[in-house]
């Protein structure tokens, strides 16, 4: 976690040099001061996904995360008013889990691919095709979605939620790779739907064989939501925290992160003298939460997130049931 009222600008700028160029920061400098006197002024907590811009992630979150950590910590939050540097159903579900807050996403264009490709008809479909077949929810979907699923999941408690269910099947939606990988680690037998992410889907295993044959030496880490093919060729597979965790313990002198590439730009602050080396892939719907938008959504207290009392009862429950399993909070 960041406390950045306490950090000056200069340390700021040490964290995201590597990334901002000096005519760049002239211009962030004083955008990330006005957004933290402003967070002061509104009593605000930003939270800040781990794919968010280097300026966002190190210059005015307070909290910074994987999506279960973002839940967990927005729960938890003792503010008026959150500010969700992150897409549309990470501010849902933080609403879900603090309702009295005001829950603010900068840019309401920030979706996602996962999260568009189901909808609540599509779930009730499936239940009626197979019957008492419980249905377990990637948070990467709408509330609504989640109002009519059994329970939640995120990549890094997915294994854990499936086998807590005691079921010998189980619908698992809607990111068919990260269902293919659930059901190599378990027994419970996997009814998967056919979402992708647009961004994981980028990377092939040739790509991660070609960074084998140049760096023998490197360790590929990769997230979930990337092709069979590519997990095939990882030393590791986790969440985006997970993948965090997994430099933390094993120090490895060159890695390769195979997920959102913004992430590398964060977390190679922490790990000086660890060589980052990838093939980029963005999330555009990650990249529309600009310093400007936050200012402005604290200025104005808008775009805020609303969710139907009929769909938020039953999406906390299944979001709720989920921490019940995993309580999501880890570093
Ligand atoms: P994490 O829960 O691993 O942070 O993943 C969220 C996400 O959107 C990955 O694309
Ligand atoms: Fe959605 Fe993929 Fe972007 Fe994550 S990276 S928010 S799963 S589109």
């Amino acid at each position: 976690m960041i406390d950045s009222n306490s950090q000056s600008l200069a340390d700021v700028y040490e964290r995201v040099r590597h990334v901002v160029t000096e005519p760049e920061w002239q211009l962030f400098a004083p955008l990330i001061a006005e957004i933290n006197r402003l967070k002061r002024e509104r009593s605000a907590v930003i939270l800040a996904h781990n794919y968010q811009a280097a300026v966002i992630y190190h210059g005015i979150a307070d909290i910074t995360g994987d999506s279960l950590q973002l839940a967990a910590k927005a729960r938890d939050a003792q503010a008026e008013v959150l500010v969700v540097c992150g897409v549309h159903f990470m501010a849902e579900t933080a609403k879900l889990l603090n309702p009295d807050a005001t829950v603010i996403l900068p840019h309401m264009g920030a979706g996602c691919s996962l999260a568009d490709s189901i909808t609540a008809a599509d779930v009730l479909e499936l239940r009626a095709r197979y019957p008492g077949v419980p249905v377990v929810s990637y948070v990467n979907t709408s509330a609504a979605v989640k109002a009519v699923s059994d329970i939640c999941c995120t990549s890094s408690n997915a294994v854990q939620v499936v086998e807590s269910l005691g079921a010998s099947r189980v619908i698992f939606l809607p990111d068919e790779h990260l269902a293919r990988f659930v059901a190599s680690q378990t027994e419970t037998e996997i009814i998967a739907w056919s979402g992708e992410c647009i961004v994981h889907v980028e990377f092939r295993a040739d790509e991660m064989r070609a960074l084998r044959r140049q760096y023998p030496e490197i360790k590929i880490i990769a997230h979930p939501e990337c092709r069979d093919e590519v997990l095939r060729e990882a030393d590791y597979v986790g969440s985006t925290t997970g993948l965090v965790d997994y430099i933390a313990a094993h120090r490895p002198p060159r890695v390769a992160l195979i997920t959102e590439c913004t992430m590398a730009d964060n977390v190679a602050a922490e790990f000086a003298g660890i060589e980052f080396i990838q093939p980029c892939a963005l999330c555009p719907y990650m990249k529309r939460i600009t310093l400007e938008a936050v200012r402005d959504s604290l200025l104005s207290l808008q775009p805020q997130i609303e969710i139907a009392p009929e769909v938020a009862h039953g999406a906390r429950q299944a979001v709720g049931r989920m921490l019940g399993v995993a309580p999501g909070v880890r570093r």
